[in-house]
């Protein structure tokens, strides 16, 4: 039986908490440091089927100067390539969530897919199609080519996440992905990828922050908490009101313990965390957990499913 749930319990049934893609997992040397961490999975950088620099420098900002819990960032999907990954992962002693991108065409997803299928730490894949700092245009927004995709990962019997975009700007357009998602046998979805085309301006050199695309990246941090809840709330109520037996992982502003509390009454059965733990480092992984746990004993709940998507409408 087709059970995300079950599929995912080496996440939902330890500690439902993980790094975002990108911050920090794209080296050896860094995923090891996750090991270390207070989670219950490593996801990976989004790799590609070869290196790629990615774009100019600088190109991410980890602290805006209003917003310092904020970020923008135009990385470009800088990394070292699937090979790089065939040769470590193998090497973690976590379960591994191995992000994946294509920079030419679907093939690309395939043959990554392909080269890590048979690692044994990798568990999962999630599905990168919503990157906002390539120059393709993100799948999650064509909904036939994502429904290809789908339909191909299925026949290959990927287990697989979808990382996604906001859908804010189109909630008729929402229903229409959502449909595409919900015919496919992906686990769920991770909402979301950071908020695409963001700009910020150095008051003291007059310039963009960042360089790359005219200075306009991907935000993320503490701000992006609002849209992300919605998001995943959406999903949630989407996959509940459709009889659909998929996951969210909310993903956006987790800045604070208490955001991530918020994520899991939006819906959410895990959570990742990107910006904050540049800024910080493995441990606002634990101090999460730690609030989290003391949180639900307080409350009289056991365990965080219990909380998922309890959240009421006023
Ligand atoms: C520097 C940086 C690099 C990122 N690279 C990726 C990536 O390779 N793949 C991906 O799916 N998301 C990537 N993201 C997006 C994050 O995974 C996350 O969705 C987003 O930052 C929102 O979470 P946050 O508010 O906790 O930062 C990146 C984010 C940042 C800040």
């Amino acid at each position: 039986m087709f059970s995300p749930k079950k599929i995912l319990s080496f996440l939902l049934d330890t500690v439902p908490i993980t790094n975002a893609s990108g911050p920090k997992c794209t080296y050896y040397e860094e995923l090891k440091e996750l090991e270390k961490a207070c989670i219950g999975a490593i996801v990976t950088k989004t790799m590609t089927k070869l290196p790629r620099e990615g774009n100019p420098k600088p190109r991410l900002k980890e602290r805006l100067d209003f917003h310092p819990d904020c970020s923008i960032n135009s990385m470009g999907l800088p990394n070292p390539g699937v090979d790089y990954y065939v040769d470590i992962l193998n090497k973690l002693k976590k379960p591994v969530i191995a992000s994946v991108g294509s920079v030419t065409d679907l093939n690309e997803y395939f043959e990554i897919i392909n080269k890590l299928q048979s690692i044994e730490s990798v568990k999962a894949f999630e599905v990168n199609v919503s990157c906002p700092n390539i120059e393709k245009k993100a799948l999650a927004l064509i909904p036939e080519k994502l429904g290809e995709l789908l339909n191909t990962l299925d026949d290959m019997k990927v287990k697989y996440l979808l990382k996604i975009p906001p859908f804010n700007f189109d909630l008729e357009f929402f229903e229409r992905i959502a449909n595409i998602v919900a015919d496919s046998n992906c686990l769920g979805v991770s909402a979301i990828n950071s908020l695409p085309n963001c700009m910020d301006i150095d008051l003291k050199s007059l310039t963009k922050v960042i360089k790359p695309r005219k200075g306009y990246g991907g935000f993320g941090g503490g701000c992006l908490l609002y849209l992300a809840l919605a998001e995943v709330n959406r999903w949630y109520s989407f996959f509940k009101e459709h009889g659909v037996d998929k996951i969210v992982i909310g993903v956006g502003g987790i800045t604070k313990p208490e955001a991530a509390l918020k994520h899991f009454l939006a819906g959410a059965s895990a959570v990742q965390i990107g910006t904050w733990y540049i800024q910080e480092g493995i441990a606002v992984f634990e101090k999460v957990w730690n609030f989290i746990t003391n949180w639900l004993k307080e409350k009289g709940f056991s365990k965080v499913e219990e909380i998922i998507g309890i959240v009421k409408d006023l």
